[in-house]
């Protein structure tokens, strides 16, 4: 290499070693930022205390009657056909018949399972499509198929709120994972 040459490539390792450091020492700054002081002061940790005293406890109780509230709202996902979950699932069970539901262009009927002991078969398998599903999943598949709302968030409280209600309807069953839906009324021609 020419005298030019190392003097030039020490150069460059010159630069890239000042920028390299002054973009260390932004990020520590930009760290230092974002982390919490470990010491709070003890004021504000009383505060803290005094407010979680202060909250009221979330109850299983209180849950299932917020999901049975949803259960009977028709205006449920924002849905436009006026259903709620209980026009086909009347307290829990099941109307009888069928609901209809079309998949790649044909239509289909679908016989209405009760949800009396339903919960406790989930996950299962479910659908035309054979698709493994949990409770949220059915309650959401309901909402978007035949109400044709939209779905509900599923890690936010709501969606465990209206699955606490449908996982009240099997208070005392056995879980058994993978069971089969359960149809009072079964429709020739159904799924
Ligand atoms: C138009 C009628 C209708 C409405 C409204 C309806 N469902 Fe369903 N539901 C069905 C049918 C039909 C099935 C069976 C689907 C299948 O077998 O794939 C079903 C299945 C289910 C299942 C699974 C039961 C099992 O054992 O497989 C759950 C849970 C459920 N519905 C909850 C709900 C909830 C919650 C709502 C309201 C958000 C709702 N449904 C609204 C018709 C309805």
């Amino acid at each position: 290499m020419s005298n030019k040459g190392v003097v030039i490539s020490m150069a460059i390792a010159v630069t890239v070693a000042f920028f390299g450091m002054s973009l260390y020492a932004v990020a520590g700054e930009g760290m230092k930022g974002m982390m919490m002081d470990p010491y709070i002061p003890k004021e504000k940790v009383m505060k803290m205390k005094e407010m979680m005293m202060k909250m009221k406890p979330d109850t299983l109780e209180a849950a299932t009657m917020r999901g049975e509230k949803m259960f009977n709202n028709p205006k449920l996902g924002k849905n436009q056909t006026g259903q709620s979950c209980a026009t086909c699932h009347s307290g829990g069970g099941s109307i009888g018949g069928a609901a209809e539901m079309s998949w790649k262009g044909m239509k289909m009927k679908v016989a209405i399972p009760t949800l009396k002991g339903a919960a406790v078969n989930f996950p299962a398998i479910r659908g035309p499509m054979k698709r493994i599903a949990d409770l949220g999943d059915m309650n959401n598949m309901c909402i978007m198929t035949f109400m044709k709302g939209l779905p509900i968030n599923k890690n936010m409280r709501p969606a465990v709120d209206l699955q606490a209600y449908v996982a009240s309807l099997s208070k005392g069953k056995r879980y058994r994972p993978g069971g089969m839906k359960v149809v009072p009324t079964p429709v020739p021609g159904a799924m």
